[in-house]
């Protein structure tokens, strides 16, 4: 990726790469995990998940395609959300005095990560911090499939790991294209048990991956149609997905996801994740609240460097004609603005417990996170603290 090319406008040709694991879709298709893990060569399965997607029977459904193909398997379901440095250690430990040989991650972004973090310590060893920043991964991992079962994580796709350092209280992030699993296994299915307030939170993180990926000095032509493909089946869905819960839209989530997974997976992101990080990492916050309160200040932020796509965003969301007004900025940030707004969830970081006293920490955090590499806009401490401040 060159930035200086990629900042102005395109004037010279660029070089980019796409990499996607092999893609499952479908409903039913969480049946089909067990064949998966088999034709990876695995005899011994490390099952991830957590309390939740084990209340809910989704572990037994998948504990019973694995025995179907003939595999064995352990279960570790010591994940909470924001996923715990040590969490990922004791699982490691596991995966190890159990011999296990494939690994299964089912879940939300937590779940999908813990098990990547698991994957990398199995070939790599040393502690799982040693992995943070940008390819930094020595050994490839093991066979690695991942189930989404929230629509918003892209993580089954990407080549990111997010942990959270408990000692710091800070997130890091790992990037990598190992990380990115052998299978990503998408049964929409699954969202019929997940709880109210993560289908919002969940599909407004799917849309702040695909518009922090559709704007950043990284995107392609491939990332673009994937980002703009999200925004399309977002604007589609998430309302009467949120309000009736009909099961087309849910899949239409599930494939945005899926989309924008893919789409920041490669043009990585921007300043709303950059900051997003430290501050799940500081306040244990839902990542996709987070993300729905930064997103439409971060799009302002970005404003005198998004020349046309600007437009072509708000005619996705639904801004077909603009009528007797010209196109400007400010419908742009309407059109976000309203589908933030459908997703609900709180309307301020106030809300989430974040203090002011902590805007200096977390810019300096937020300037350390790999997600800056990709922003559109030069930033530094004053204008993070200024975005902090406009969403308090
Ligand atoms: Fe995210």
């Amino acid at each position: 990726m060159n930035n200086k090319c990629s900042q102005q406008n395109n004037k010279c040709s660029q070089q980019y790469k796409f990499d996607v694991p092999e893609i499952i879709f479908g409903r039913g298709s969480l049946s089909q995990v067990g064949s998966c893990a088999k034709r990876l060569g695995g005899k011994k399965v490390f099952l991830v998940s957590d309390e939740g997607l084990l209340n809910a029977g989704w572990v037994d459904y998948v504990m019973r395609s694995l025995t179907e193909a003939g595999l064995s398997f352990v279960f570790y379901g010591q994940v909470t959300s924001n996923p715990k440095d040590y969490e990922i250690e004791d699982g490691f430990k596991e995966y190890v005095r159990h011999r296990a040989d494939v690994i299964v991650g089912v879940g939300g972004g937590s779940a999908m990560d813990a098990a990547k973090g698991i994957a990398i310590l199995g070939s790599n060893g040393g502690r799982i911090q040693d992995f943070c920043g940008n390819n930094m991964i020595n050994r490839p991992l093991p066979p690695l499939v991942l189930c989404p079962t929230t629509c918003g994580t892209g993580s089954d796709v990407s080549q990111f790991v997010i942990v959270n350092d408990s000692a710091e209280k800070c997130k890091f992030t790992i990037m990598s294209r190992c990380v990115a699993p052998d299978i990503s296994l998408t049964d929409p299915d699954t969202l019929k048990t997940l709880p109210e307030e993560y289908l919002g939170s969940s599909a407004i993180d799917a849309l702040s991956h695909a518009v922090e990926a559709y704007f950043s000095v990284a995107s392609s032509t491939l990332t673009d149609v994937n980002a703009l493909e999200a925004l399309r089946l977002l604007e589609k869905s998430l309302r009467p997905a949120v309000k009736e819960h009909r099961r087309d839209d849910m899949e239409n989530l599930c494939r945005a996801s899926l989309h924008a997974g893919m789409a920041f997976s490669n043009a990585l992101l921007g300043v709303g994740h950059a900051l997003a990080h430290p501050i799940g990492g500081l306040y244990d916050a839902n990542h996709g609240h987070v993300n729905a309160i930064l997103l439409p200040e971060v799009l302002r932020f970005n404003f005198p460097v998004a020349g046309n796509k600007l437009a072509v965003l708000a005619r996705t969301l639904g801004y077909e004609n603009f009528g007797a007004k010209k196109f400007s900025e400010e419908i742009a940030f309407e059109a976000v603005g309203k589908l933030i707004e459908a997703g609900g969830g709180p309307t301020g970081l106030k809300a989430l417990g974040v203090c002011k006293e902590d805007f200096a920490v977390l810019a300096e955090r937020a300037l350390r996170d790999v997600c800056l590499l990709t922003s559109p806009r030069q930033t530094d401490s004053d204008d993070l603290q200024d975005i902090l401040s406009k969403v308090y």
